[in-house]
């Protein structure tokens, strides 16, 4: 397709899809998500399957995308046809869920970093999350900050993708990653970090629950990305010369170390500072400032952090965004500009309901969960994994020869693990994934 626009360098492209990976998934959530389930025995399934099944779902994503050069309904579409395309449509719908409340918690990230400008995060331990409850459950502040994520995720993603979205990442992430860095060397050095440290790595078997597989699953496709036609979209704007499977690893890498350095700067702090692993959604919020007024220069790496948070935040909700426009740019005939508009409005109406389930609506809720725990599960727990199962069985099955050709483009040596790969696609994952979802229901 011609005026899709492409990536200017293969390292951009690694990093943009880092990018993508690399949000509030891995600092915001996979602690909480750890926490909750128990640490230990929780991160070696969430390592084990991200390597084995993400790492396969994302070369397959890749393939795919670039094979089509489309957004995911027209990449089904143009690649088989059929019924196919109805994945792609789960995925834009995917996409659209997510990024609703993905940036209403993008929009909390700006409000800390207003507060850690103006000298405002607290600095008593005993009103961490006093402080935190209250900013998130007020019904109009956090509305208005997840309209202006929406607004800057807008502006970003007008600006097209070899423009705003490539040149943001190449410079950002390596910065995140070295402040991480920095903060987790402070973490695990606090009096009583031990503990954390321990909980984080110490498995404790009988923790392994039907839901904590499933919690792990869930954490790894919206971690990695996978399983909405996020990596379909990013590969469709990649040149040939780019070698696939090593962007895979790369990325898949990647995204695995911010985790797991994630993990090292909140559990420990949490156990340093007497709080509660299972604490929620709060617990990176709540933490963090505690780590901060424990550190020289502390409100000067609290301004830096959450900026840095909201920039990663920022390249993963662009990646979202795209999605959706790409599949009204190419299928729909939009302009870029309109098309941004309009989708944004309506992310950002279905967020409203999201924000204030952490307020005044806080009782509003179907089967046991606020409407913002509801939007994470059916789409982490659920619709990723049917994308997972989906995209697996299409690339192993239905464009077997194609995908094989496909990922060898850019590459002087044949791929050696070809065969594993399909193996996988073809049955480990969709048994897998398919147990994974129906035991965890
Ligand atoms: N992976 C992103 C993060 O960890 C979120 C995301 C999910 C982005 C799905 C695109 C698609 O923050």
């Amino acid at each position: 397709m011609q005026g899709r626009g492409v990536f200017s360098s293969r390292l951009g492209f690694v990093l943009t899809a880092a990018g993508s990976a690399v949000g509030l998934g891995n600092i915001w959530k996979f602690p909480y998500v750890a926490g909750n389930e128990g640490g230990g025995a929780f991160l070696i399934i969430y390592l084990g399957l991200v390597f084995s099944l993400g790492l396969s779902v994302m070369l397959a994503e890749f393939a795919v995308g670039r094979a089509a050069g489309r957004n995911p309904v027209g990449a089904y579409k143009h690649l088989k046809g059929g019924l196919w395309p109805l994945v792609g449509f789960m995925g834009i719908a995917a996409g659209f869920i997510i990024l609703s409340f993905y940036s209403v918690v993008g929009g909390w990230t700006l409000t800390y970093v207003m507060e850690a400008i103006a000298g405002g995060l607290p600095s008593d331990r005993e009103s961490l999350g006093a402080t935190f409850g209250a900013t998130i459950s007020d019904p109009v502040r956090p509305v208005l900050m997840h309209g202006l994520f929406m607004g800057i995720t807008v502006f970003i993603v007008y600006s097209g993708v070899e423009g705003g979205i490539e040149k943001a990442n190449k410079v950002l992430m390596p910065m995140l990653f070295v402040l991480l860095i920095v903060l987790v060397g402070r973490s695990v050095t606090l009096d009583g970090a031990a503990d954390g440290i321990r909980f984080f790595l110490q498995p404790d078997f009988s923790k392994v629950t039907p839901s904590m597989i499933s919690a792990a699953l869930g954490q790894a496709f919206f971690s990695l990305s996978l399983g909405l036609g996020a990596m379909i979209t990013y590969g469709s704007y990649l040149d040939k010369k780019a070698d696939l499977p090593k962007a895979a690893i790369m990325v898949t890498g990647l995204d695995t170390m911010v985790a797991l350095l994630a993990g090292f700067l909140i559990l420990p702090a949490v156990f340093a500072f007497g709080l509660d692993p299972s604490a929620g959604p709060g617990l990176t919020f709540i933490t963090l400032p505690a780590i901060f007024s424990s550190m020289p220069w502390g409100g000067l790496f609290a301004v830096l952090f959450f900026l840095l948070l909201t920039i990663a935040a920022l390249t993963s909700s662009v990646s979202l965004l795209e999605v959706v426009v790409s599949y009204m740019i190419d299928e729909r005939g939009h302009g870029r500009r309109k098309a941004t508009v309009k989708a944004a409005i309506a992310i950002f109406l279905l967020g409203i309901p999201s924000s204030l389930s952490f307020g005044v609506w806080s009782d509003v809720t179907i089967a046991g969960k606020t409407i913002f725990d509801l939007f994470d599960y059916m789409t982490s727990n659920i619709m990723l994994p049917l994308g997972g199962i989906a995209v697996s069985l299409f690339v192993g099955w239905s464009i077997k020869p194609a995908a094989i050709d496909e990922i060898h483009h850019g590459r002087d040596k044949k791929f050696r693990l070809t065969p594993v790969w399909i193996m996988i696609l073809r049955f480990v994952a969709p048994v897998t994934i398919a147990w994974i979802l129906v035991s965890g229901l």
